[in-house]
């Protein structure tokens, strides 16, 4: 029987962090045995904010590397980058035709983008959901692992590939929905009380799966909190609340207990919080790290697995472009 396709990506926009191995990755390493999977990196994308071209490929190389710390298995999963696949960027332009401005302004990201970088608004931010949809529906893929922030861009890649069925009468693409193993999708919060951990957020707010132990503990011992619970029991402020979520992806079950404990007695030290919890991220981190070290420096077999993604990549997707070119009636003399 045929098994059921993956796809997922990350930007190439700086080193992986918790945000992403808790929202993705941690779900790409499980899925890989189970389904047929295509992990990409999202090099495209990462245009919409204009890296400086000397260190595209290196930030490419930097999150390939990554992938593969973390314990994806190139032998089982198909890893590429996505300029590894043009017909992603022949699809998206397909998919663009159908896309309207109206419902691409709506999209929270764009909205969020427009604050962040008011001097470049430029056509690519807009359109940045089609070019996600592209990704998913050049392999036909039923599930994305992703994080909550992603949740509205895969309704969108369903409405884009409904609407491309519906034009052209053909069953073509088939409905993608974000995907995680304990059912609600995540959201890791930041350090500085901003909500989310980001690379696009400021300095301090994520922790890095390649930072040092006294990145880690500066980072920490920095993260916003109050002056503490006035009343037993309470309930949390945001930036308390999140502090906690943080622990408890990275620490033990007792160690949470410990601390709501203290918390909700009104005994709690922020202090001793902030060093258990950057203690325990060390340890969390450490292993990524060290494996992160190990393969930077083996050039060789980066290339090899970056071309053997390729060539899988575009069996699969250079011929959804043959059958979306055909529905539309493009074809060659
Ligand atoms: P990106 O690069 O911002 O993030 C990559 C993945 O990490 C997840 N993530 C988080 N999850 C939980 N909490 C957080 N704080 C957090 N920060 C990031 C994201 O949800 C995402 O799953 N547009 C995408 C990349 C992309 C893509 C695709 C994803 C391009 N094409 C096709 C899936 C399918 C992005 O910018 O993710």
């Amino acid at each position: 029987m045929q098994k059921e396709i993956v796809v997922s990506g990350i930007r190439s926009t700086g080193n992986l962090h918790l945000g992403n191995y808790f929202g993705a990755i941690r779900n790409f390493i499980k899925m890989q045995h189970e389904y047929k999977c295509f992990f990409f990196i999202a090099d495209y994308h990462s245009l919409t904010t204009h890296p400086v071209p000397a260190d595209l490929h290196n930030n490419v190389k930097q999150v390939l590397v990554e992938y593969l710390a973390c314990g994806l298995d190139p032998e089982i999963s198909t890893l590429y980058v996505q300029s590894d696949l043009p017909e992603t960027a022949e699809l998206y332009l397909l998919l663009n035709m159908n896309a309207y401005v109206g419902e691409l302004e709506r999209c929270t990201s764009f909205k969020d983008k427009i604050r962040q970088q008011p001097d470049n608004i430029n056509a690519g931010l807009l359109t940045y959901p089609t070019l996600m949809a592209a990704d998913i529906l050049i392999h036909r893929a039923l599930k994305v692992p992703v994080g909550k922030d992603q949740e509205q861009h895969l309704e969108m890649a369903r409405q884009f590939g409904n609407r491309f069925n519906r034009l052209y009468q053909i069953e073509l693409f088939p409905e993608p929905y974000a995907f995680n193993y304990g059912t609600n999708l995540v959201k890791i919060p930041g350090l500085d009380g901003s909500g989310k951990m980001g690379k696009s957020e400021g300095e301090g707010n994520a922790i890095f799966l390649a930072d040092s132990p006294e990145a880690i503990r500066k980072k920490v011992m920095r993260a916003v909190t109050d002056s503490g619970p006035t009343q037993e029991n309470q309930t949390k402020p945001e930036v308390i609340e999140n502090i906690f979520t943080l622990m408890k992806a990275v620490s033990t079950d007792e160690t949470v207990r410990y601390f709501d404990e203290q918390y909700n007695g009104m005994k709690i030290r922020y202090g001793d919080l902030k060093k258990q919890l950057a203690e325990d991220m060390i340890l969390f981190t450490a292993p990524f790290r060290e494996k992160i070290l190990e393969l930077s420096k083996d050039e060789l077999f980066i290339q090899k697995i970056a071309r053997q993604g390729a060539e899988k990549a575009r069996e699969s997707g250079a011929a959804t472009v043959r059958e979306a070119r055909k529905a539309i009636g493009i074809r060659s003399f």
